[in-house]
């Protein structure tokens, strides 16, 4: 068998779907870095330096906080694997692809989940919350922060916070696409554990899933009265890996090359610094709004405070074969739009500005090109609409 094309031809898309998205050449270049041993004491100082730096992303102090070997729903499932004993009641919010996976998996692991369904694109508010607990006690309490699936941005996670402490359960929260893009407070916010994936605004393969629990959380864990149901994910054991200074203990072996490039992708975000990173992904969302908008789509978000700077998720102008004027942008100009998941498929369209893919000029490209499809196809008759709306923002 030859050597794939792809790697020949060094085939660069720019990354604007609902993950992953663009990597820094750093960051690829520390994962082909030559391998070494999982307990070698250069590679430990690198786990260490890891931690450390996942806990200034994550605003923590949380000693618990590491990459789960896996993507994002590893972390979730780590979560879940960990704090959910069989016959826990577990309050889920399902506004969202996102909420339902994690609904489900709990029901796998045993609990008793009590959904508050919401319409797809809303956020809980809290008084919602103070009603779902006021009349169901329960244990555990999860949100999605960044619904990717909807572009839902939620709000109120320290009021919230507060709600479910009040009610004595612990707060667990789905960070995956809001890490690296928007304020993600765990300490402040009361969060008792979270977990994230690198490949959305962290701008880092997917493969790993940042998580942090902290003490409350751990206590729960080291009561529980049976074995985590997991092993591989049994965070006991895991931590024995990841807290033991010099003397590790095997649980299974590092990738050791993803955590080379989190390593740096972190390096990278606290180098630009998070209040600088989280403006950039604001502005360059606030000038991809109105291009979107100049071009005739609307977004699935109604109120405009609870639209995520990272992910757009927009209804086409009527009467357009999404997938057909995506596959065309793709192959044609090298760019990733994503689909609409769950209800959305066919109907809307998921725009990433994450991480490293959210630059004034890559949205003033995708704006360009998908003018160009656009005037092309009939559906509008200036391709420059969304450019000049852009524009006026960046002036
Ligand atoms: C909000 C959210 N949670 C969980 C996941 C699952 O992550 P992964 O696909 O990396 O396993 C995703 C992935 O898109 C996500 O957007």
């Amino acid at each position: 068998m030859k050597v794939n094309p792809v790697y020949q031809r060094n085939l660069k898309i720019s990354l604007h779907g609902p993950g992953p998205s663009d990597v820094p050449d750093e960051v690829l270049k520390a994962m082909s870095t030559p391998t070494l041993g999982h307990l070698d004491s250069e590679f430990i100082k690198i786990m260490d330096e890891t931690q450390d730096m996942q806990r200034k992303v994550f605003q923590t102090k949380n000693m618990m906080t590491i990459p789960v070997s896996g993507t994002g729903s590893s972390g979730m499932e780590t979560l879940v694997a960990n704090l959910i004993e069989p016959h826990d009641k577990v309050v889920v919010i399902k506004n969202g692809v996102f909420g339902e996976r994690f609904a489900d998996e709990a029901s796998r692991f045993g609990a008793e989940v009590v959904p508050l369904e919401l319409e797809w694109g809303t956020v809980v508010t809290p008084e919602k919350v103070k009603e779902i607990l006021g009349k169901n006690r329960c244990q555990v309490f999860f949100l999605v922060h960044a619904e990717t699936s909807t572009g839902a941005h939620q709000q109120w996670l320290k009021e919230i916070g507060e709600i479910v402490h009040e009610h004595d359960a612990l707060f667990l929260v789905d960070t995956v696409t809001s890490l690296g893009g928007c304020e993600v407070k765990i300490d402040e916010w009361g969060i008792d554990a979270a977990f994230s994936g690198t490949q959305k605004c962290l701008s880092v393969p997917p493969g790993l899933s940042p998580v942090s629990l902290n003490e409350k959380a751990m206590q729960k864990l080291r009561g529980k009265k049976k074995k985590a149901r997991s092993w591989y994910f049994d965070l006991g054991m895991i931590e024995e890996y990841w807290s033991g200074g010099q003397k590790r203990k095997y649980h299974h072996t590092a990738p050791v090359n993803m955590i080379y490039d989190l390593h740096e992708g972190l390096r990278l975000i606290l180098k630009e610094g998070l209040a600088a990173r989280f403006e950039r992904h604001r502005k360059n969302a606030e000038a991809l709004q109105a291009g979107l908008e100049a071009l005739g789509f609307s977004y699935v978000v109604e109120r405009e405070k609870e639209r995520l700077p990272m992910l757009h998720a927009v209804y086409l102008p009527e009467g357009i074969d999404e997938a057909k004027l995506r596959e065309e942008i793709r192959l044609n100009h090298n760019i990733e739009i994503g689909g609409g998941l769950g209800k959305f498929s066919g109907k809307a369209w998921r725009v990433g500005l994450m991480g490293h893919s959210s630059t004034e000029d890559k949205v003033c490209r995708l704006l360009n090109v998908v003018g160009e499809v656009f005037k092309k196809h009939g559906i509008v008759n200036d391709a420059e609409l969304g450019l000049r709306a852009a524009e006026a923002v960046y002036k």
